[in-house]
This record gives C-alpha cells, structure tokens and sequence, in this order.
C-alpha cells in the first residue's frame, strides 16, 4: 500500500484481507500500538473504523515474499514473522473499490459524512498530529458512499505519546465535511458519548488486550497514555474553539 508506514495488504485465514503495518515501520514500533489503542476507543465511541485485528504473519511466508521488506533509502530491510497490526478491507479487493479521496460534489453523497464531526472530538482528544484520513467504498456495489476512518498512527503524536495540540491538528483536508457544524452544540452528541462510554474500565481492558511487544513491554507508558486521555476529556470543547478561529475556517457555518 501506499504510505510512510509502507503497510502490506494481507489475505488472512479468516478470509478477510487485512492492510498490515510491521513493528519495523519507518515511522515509529508505537504506531502499532497507537493504532489498536485508537481502534478499541473509536470502536466504544461509535465511529466507523474498520475493524482491526492482531495479524500473525509465519516467518515462512516472510522468507519466501520478495516483497514483504521496507524500504530504505538505499536499502532493504527484511521484515520478520510475527503478530502485527491489521486493518480490515471493507470487502474484496477485486470486487470494492477503495477511495482516499472523493471531490467535494461527491463528498456530499458520503451516507456517513457527518462522523467527521465526531471523529475530529476524537482526534482532538487523542491529539492526531497528522490530518484526518478516511477511505471511501460502496458496500455491494450500492450507489452511496460510506467512509471509514483510518490511520490513526499518529494519534497521542506517534511514537512520543505527548499530546502538543495546536489548532490546526486532526483535521480534515476537505472543510465540506464539516458543513453540518453550526456552533459547540453540533458535537455535543460526540462529547457527551466521550463522558459517558470511556471510562476506568474501558482503559483497563485496553490495558490488557494491547500485545505488549507494539509499546516495547513498557507497562507504564502505556499506563500514564491512558490515564492522560481519561484526564484529556475535558480539554476537547477549548481544542475545538481553537480550531475554529484559525485562518482555515474549518467552520464556515458556525454562528
Ligand atoms: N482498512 C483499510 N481498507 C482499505 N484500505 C486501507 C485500509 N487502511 C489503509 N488503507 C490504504 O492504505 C493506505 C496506507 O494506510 P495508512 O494511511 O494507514 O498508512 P500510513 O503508512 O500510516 O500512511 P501515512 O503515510 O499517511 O502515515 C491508505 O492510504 C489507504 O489507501
Ligand atoms: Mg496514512
């Protein structure tokens, strides 16, 4: 696939395919980590993410691909068998195509745009230091498109689990997807699941079911991250503020 974390699309044995990015990615071993993170907290919410799964990946097979390495500037780096993060396609490959980007006339089609409402509560909450990315398909071959958001490697600023926000992170490219925002009260619905659906539990069970090798073993980083985000909910109405008032207008129809 495309993309700084050179991810591998991957047929797997539950006849899904999955797009899988190795623990020796360019980017940073915590973007494993920060995916599944994001995955299980934007799943509670609501969002629409693909769904995502610990993929196990022989070291036979590994051997024998040509094509399972990174590629470095003036090298290649072989991967190594192993578990690592997968991210569903929406259905076949030969049968769904997959958009990253729709023109603004097509975008107003999307079924689900307005979950880039609450996807940009998401990313300012877990502080995205990437912009906002979403592929879009047509499921069966329907005539509406649907978007999934994806790519949330960079959520809590990739490997350095630090949160510096600023106004202008987590948005979307295209400000049409944000049309529906006509004040605070257009993300209440976002900001009220965040209170009410994340919680000491949730952290917990995320605590438990992340595989320790995509955060190094290190127990208490992962910790502190989660405690940081339960702590970080209150902080989303400012953050939001602030990205309204910057030159972008993200907001066009906010009174
Ligand atoms: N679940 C998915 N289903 C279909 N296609 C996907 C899925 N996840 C990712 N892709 C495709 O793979 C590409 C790379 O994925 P992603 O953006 O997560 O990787 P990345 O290496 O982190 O990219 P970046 O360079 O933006 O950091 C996407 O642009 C998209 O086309
Ligand atoms: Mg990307």
């Amino acid at each position: 696939m495309r993309g700084g974390a050179q991810p591998q699309l991957m047929r797997c044995d539950d006849d899904g395919y999955y797009v899988v990015k190795f623990l020796e990615n360019p980017q940073h071993p915590r973007v494993l980590a920060n995916e599944w993170v994001a995955w299980q907290l934007a799943s509670k919410l609501g969002l629409p993410v693909p769904h995502a799964a610990r993929v196990e990946v022989p070291e036979a097979l590994v051997e024998r691909s040509e094509d399972l390495v990174i590629q470095l500037a003036r090298s290649r780096k072989k991967l190594r068998g192993g578990a690592y993060f997968g991210s569903r396609y929406p259905g076949h490959p030969a049968e769904t195509a997959v958009y990253d980007f729709l023109p603004d006339e097509l975008l107003a089609e999307v079924e689900n745009l307005e979950d880039f409402v609450g996807m940009l509560v998401f990313d300012k909450w877990t502080c995205n230091t990437n912009g906002r990315q979403a592929i879009f398909y047509r499921p069966h071959g329907g005539s509406r498109y649907q978007t999934l958001m994806i790519d949330q490697g960079f959520c809590f600023n990739a490997g350095e689990w630090d949160f510096p926000d600023a106004p202008l992170r987590g948005l979307y490219a295209r400000v049409r997807v944000y049309q529906s925002v006509t004040g605070m009260e257009s993300f209440e619905t976002w900001l009220h699941r965040l209170e009410r659906d994340i919680n000491e539990k949730v952290m917990d069970e995320i605590l438990s079911r992340t595989p320790p090798e995509w955060y190094n073993f290190d127990h208490a980083a992962l910790y502190q991250l989660l405690e940081r985000l339960l702590d970080r909910r209150r902080r989303v109405r400012d953050l939001l503020v602030a990205a309204k008032d910057t030159y972008r207008q993200p907001f066009p129809n906010w009174k």
